[in-house]
């Protein structure tokens, strides 16, 4: 009787179920969507308390952002006279079309933060050290795709902070710009470049239009192919890899050989291999993990839906270059650069340290290179991979820790304490609103 209500229960929300491992393979193998899965995923993999599904949770909220965003298309004008206006038209004409510009923005800004919190745990896992010479997966490579993927991300949503060319919008932008200028040598050709001229107008505008519809989201569908494929080419996510090792190790195998090529890109290794790691430690990915990220999509979507309602995207007065809203503020997420160009920028008696080159620059550009060269500079044991805050890595999740807590601080305090002037103000302490015409 229990086992009744049980499977009553579950056809309820799920019919399909293998009689068979066989079956349950090919399920996977012959279908088209199905088939870059592999016929098996690991269980370790699939615990929660592992990855956290933080990255299917961003490929949800990308395809939210790409719907809605397909339908916007329908409704928004890429022109000075027109944006504006044709985002007034969403907010208030149009029948729901406020929910949808909502739905996007908040999908956006909430992407923004989970790329940020999957890097954190990729790094804390240890997720992207290098096993080549015992398993022969090469592992640093994701991690460079994710950094790539990092950055078109916040491009993505920093272009579409243009769009509704009000004055949020053109301020933003216009603190980006002169970062960009503040770059030696390259900086005016760089703001030319993302400016198209000397002033912010039609040409930024249609850029940056053309950049967020076509150019940032193909690239990054197509990187994110590639960053799923080079996960199942590593034999799996790394949660596996240390008891792989292992039992490699044990067993005294040799663990050479590659197989497969993507157009010459992607190589991996043999499922002999991929096996070893896992012996008796598998289900089948279909209906285990499909039915896992079926859940996962319709979750992000009812939580995105539920925060659109009460989120309001903000829309301030058109766009105009003869007044400064006072304080000027860049995104969020750009908000810790903002910030490190006001604290950087110094003035000894007649000398200027250039906050934009130091704060704007120097400081991220190292900060990023560290972050691609550290999967070849970190020493610690094999065994520390794929393993959250493993003893061997202490010293490094700290000293990063502390970076991410730095950053986290610098957005805080540009978001909360910086008033006109950009002085600091304490919680407890008002700030005149400024005029926002003259
Ligand atoms: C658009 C952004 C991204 C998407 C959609 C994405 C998607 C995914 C997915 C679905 C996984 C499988 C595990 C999981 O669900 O967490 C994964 C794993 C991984 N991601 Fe990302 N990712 C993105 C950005 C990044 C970034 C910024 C980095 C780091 C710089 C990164 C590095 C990795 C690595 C190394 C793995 C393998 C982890 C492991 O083996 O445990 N990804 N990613």
């Amino acid at each position: 009787m229990k086992k009744k209500i049980k499977t009553f229960i579950r056809n309820l929300v799920w019919t399909y179920s293998p009689a068979t491992e066989r079956e349950a393979s090919d399920a996977t193998a012959r279908n088209f969507l199905l088939h870059w899965f592999p016929a098996k995923t690991t269980t370790r993999s699939m615990s929660f308390s592992y990855s956290m599904a933080l990255g299917t949770i961003i490929f949800a909220l990308f395809s939210i952002l790409t719907i809605t965003g397909l339908i916007l298309m329908f409704l928004y004008v890429p022109s000075v006279e027109r944006a504006y206006w044709s985002i007034k038209d969403l907010e208030f004409v149009v029948p729901y079309g406020w929910f949808i510009r909502d739905l996007h923005r908040i999908a956006a800004q909430l992407m923004v933060a989970t790329v940020f919190i999957h890097l954190m745990r990729v790094f804390l896992t240890g997720a992207y050290k290098n096993s080549e010479k015992i398993t022969g997966s090469y592992r640093p490579l994701n991690w460079w795709i994710g950094l790539a993927l990092l950055l078109i991300t916040m491009m993505l949503s920093y272009t579409g902070y243009l769009l509704p060319w009000d004055q949020l919008a053109l301020w933003a932008i216009t603190i980006g710009d002169h970062i960009a200028l503040s770059a030696p040598l390259v900086g005016p050709a760089i703001s030319k470049v993302l400016i198209g001229g000397t002033i912010i107008d039609q040409n930024t505008l249609i850029r940056w239009y053309v950049a967020h519809v076509f150019f940032l989201p193909v690239l990054i569908f197509m990187l994110l192919l590639w960053h799923m494929w080079r996960i199942r080419k590593d034999g799996g996510l790394a949660a596996v890899e240390a008891l792989g090792i292992e039992r490699i190790k044990q067993d005294k195998v040799v663990a050479k050989g590659k197989t497969y090529s993507l157009m010459g890109i992607t190589t991996g290794i043999t499922p002999t291999i991929t096996q070893y790691r896992v012996r008796g430690e598998t289900v089948s990915s279909s209906p285990y993990v499909t039915r896992r990220i079926l859940m996962i999509f319709v979750m992000v979507t009812a939580v995105t839906m539920a925060l659109a309602f009460f989120i309001k995207a903000p829309l301030e007065q058109p766009a105009s270059l003869m007044w400064t809203p006072n304080p000027a503020k860049a995104p969020w997420y750009f908000l810790w650069l903002q910030e490190l160009v006001a604290d950087t920028t110094i003035r000894i008696k007649g000398l200027t340290i250039s906050g934009g080159l130091v704060g704007g620059i120097v400081i991220p550009t190292f900060l990023f290179l560290f972050a691609g060269l550290w999967p070849l500079l970190d020493k610690s044991t094999d065994q520390a991979i794929g393993v959250w805050f493993h003893k061997s890595r202490r010293l490094q999740n700290a000293a990063f820790l502390f970076i991410c807590a730095v950053i986290i601080i610098l957005i805080y305090v540009g978001a909360v304490m910086r008033g006109p002037y950009w002085h600091i103000y304490m919680p407890w302490q008002q700030w005149i609103k400024m005029p926002t015409r003259f």
